[in-house]
């Protein structure tokens, strides 16, 4: 037998701790594993129809069996993805004007959290002492993507919960202290989770206020086309491309083209000049080949093919403006069936969050079979106009 090599060996892993799991994600398990009929799954943020299913879009289908049949090749495309989808995307994010600006360069990216990713790791790279300014609630994986990627983050208030709206005159007087270079997130539409978004004049004022404080927009823009259309969905970001004179945008396709586990999202950053945003994309490009270096493909080749198709663009669009309405009419119904419940009518997209307790919340699973986030934030879509009665119900003693 070998006598045992002298190791000097050192764990690289000891200064691990171990982390909780994923709430939200956990919750998917929990409703999968729950036996009883009647358990309804308002927890993460896919789009459902009648049926609680999430299908694939007929669109999107469509797409894929053509992209099956002609596609030559699987060969890498290289760090910015397919450059057609981004072109192709970029009127409908932007408008036709503001698209085609030579100061505006996008590529694509692994998902919308893809794209946060890759904008805060390009402020690091370029500002590291840049602050982010994060309304207070939003996306739980928000501030865990600017902290990985080095950035300090500074909360502020955005909800009202009272009235249910964006509790703007708080999140104004927080936004003084920031600093010339600070990084302003905010939501283009369907806020997540509070589904209570900026005004058009508000919108304005944001623009303003960026400029004369000197702050960078970086817009996370989630959900295009699930609250008023793809063009009001999109007004606030314009509004913002055509102010200022540097900004990032963060798009997801996962709910608009229901193409979630696909991961199709695109960056695009605003900068002063075409020169300037030569050398962002440059940035951008190395950032992203030292992450994933090429982005997946099956999911941007598919929204490609389908902005391609004037027919099946056409169609697209009104299987999302379908969606749109489906979400439109569970509001209509949930803001009729309790006055507390008045808010969630001038709410967009997915989620509305609703003013309870963890324990409620909890007890609302136990006892109901009713799923939510421990914030509760409900998912819309996992309503039924038959089942709201059951969620009102249930909800009767805590609201
Ligand atoms: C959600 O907010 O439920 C979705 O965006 C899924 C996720 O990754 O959190």
């Amino acid at each position: 037998m070998n006598a045992p090599l002298a190791s000097a060996h050192e764990s690289v892993f000891a200064g691990l701790r171990s982390q909780p799991s994923d709430p939200l994600l956990a919750l998917i398990d929990l409703h999968r594993a729950d036996p009883r009929n009647g358990k309804i799954d308002l927890g993460v943020g896919v789009y459902r129809d009648d049926d609680g299913a999430t299908p694939v879009m007929a669109a999107v289908k469509a797409a894929e069996a053509q992209l099956h049949s002609t596609q030559p090749t699987k060969a890498y495309l290289g760090a910015a993805g397919d450059e057609a989808f981004v072109d192709r995307l970029a009127p409908i994010v932007f408008g036709a004007a503001r698209a085609a600006s030579d100061r505006l360069v996008g590529m694509q990216t692994a998902g919308g959290t893809g794209a946060l990713r890759l904008g805060a790791d390009l402020i690091a790279r370029a500002r590291p002492a840049a602050r982010v300014w994060i309304g207070a609630p939003t996306w739980p994986n928000h501030a865990p993507i600017f902290h990985a990627a080095g950035l300090a983050i500074e909360p502020h208030p955005y909800f009202d919960a009272t009235t249910g709206t964006v509790d703007f005159d708080a999140m104004l007087t927080s936004l003084a202290a920031a600093r010339p270079g600070d990084v302003l997130l905010l939501h283009g539409c369907c806020h997540n989770p509070t589904g209570a978004d900026l005004s058009r004049e508000q919108w304005d004022i944001v623009a303003t206020v960026c400029v004369g404080a000197g702050l960078v927009p970086f817009i996370d823009l989630a959900y295009q086309g699930l609250g008023d259309g793809l063009d009001v969905d999109a007004a606030g970001c314009r509004r913002l491309v055509a102010t200022v004179p540097e900004a990032l945008i963060a798009y997801s396709c996962d709910k608009n083209f229901g193409l979630y586990r696909e991961r199709v999202g695109a960056l695009w950053a605003l900068a002063p000049t075409a020169s300037t945003a030569a050398v962002v994309r440059d940035n951008m490009l190395t950032l992203a080949r030292a992450v994933w270096s090429m982005p997946p493909d099956h999911g941007a080749a598919v929204v490609r093919l389908i902005l391609e198709d004037d027919d099946l663009a056409a169609f697209w669009r009104s299987e999302l403006e379908a969606m749109r309405h489906r979400l439109t009419s569970l509001r209509q119904s949930l803001a009729w069936s309790h006055p507390r419940l008045e808010p969630i009518r001038h709410q967009r997209g997915l989620f509305s969050m609703l003013s309870i307790s963890r324990d409620a919340v909890a007890t609302l699973r136990e006892q109901h079979g009713i799923y939510m986030a421990d914030s509760g934030r409900i998912n819309i879509a996992g309503l039924r106009q038959d089942t709201i009665g059951h969620l009102v119900e249930a909800l009767s003693a805590t609201l």
